[in-house]
């Protein structure tokens, strides 16, 4: 057989079995995950959203399925603020930590966000199904302190007010972008009373 036919079977071969893996990780964390996989927000909507949620540096920012990282380095950059991302696929997580090695302020945790305490967050993103919204919206309403915002890509909080609805300037890319600011005094949608 010819070299570069060698050659090219490797490579075709080498990117199935990736495919595979992909498929397996998305696969063995759906319990957890309910649907939302690995697959990374464009960056004409992070930027959308990061204009319009301004922030301090000091301030602390959440991704809650962080993907490959991509919203934490942005808000990084843009803004100075300390990030943490939870994500719990491990291909997803692996290629996070890669990215975002060696930067400081920037921490990915391979954590199932559900367990984990947001309280301290000031910003927190997520780009989750529909499916977990109402009991996401519950959560953030009881740990997050009044003041602090959340960006929802795609998917709306059922019950909550929202800020502002935005849309990327992008064809391709124009999905809604949810924006909330959690009020001094909770109304009970809030928090799912
Ligand atoms: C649609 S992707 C969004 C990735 C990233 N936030 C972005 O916008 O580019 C959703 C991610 O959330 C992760 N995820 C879903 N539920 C999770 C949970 N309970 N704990 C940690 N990660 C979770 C999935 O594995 C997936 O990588």
């Amino acid at each position: 057989m010819p070299t570069w036919l060698v050659v090219v079977f490797t490579i075709m071969g080498g990117a199935a079995v990736l495919k595979i893996i992909h498929a397996l990780a998305i696969v063995v964390v759906h319990p957890v995950t309910q649907g939302a996989m690995f697959t990374s927000t464009a960056r004409v909507k992070i930027r959308k959203a990061l204009d319009a949620v301004p922030m301090k540096p000091g301030e602390l920012f959440v991704d809650i399925g962080c993907g490959d990282g991509r919203v934490l380095r942005l808000a990084r950059k843009r803004y100075g603020v300390t990030c943490i991302g939870f994500e719990i696929n491990p291909i997803a997580f692996a290629k996070a930590k890669l990215l975002t090695m060696g930067r400081r302020g920037l921490e990915v945790r391979c954590r199932n966000f559900w367990k984990a305490d947001l309280g301290k967050a000031n910003i927190v993103s997520c780009y989750l199904f529909p499916d977990v919204m109402s009991r996401l919206g519950a959560k953030l309403g009881k740990e997050l302190g009044s003041g602090a915002r959340v960006i929802s890509f795609n998917f709306p909080i059922p019950g909550w007010k929202h800020q502002a609805v935005l849309r990327a300037a992008s064809k391709l890319n124009n999905d809604p972008i949810y924006i909330y600011k959690i009020p001094e005094s909770l109304p009970d949608s809030f928090t799912g009373h």
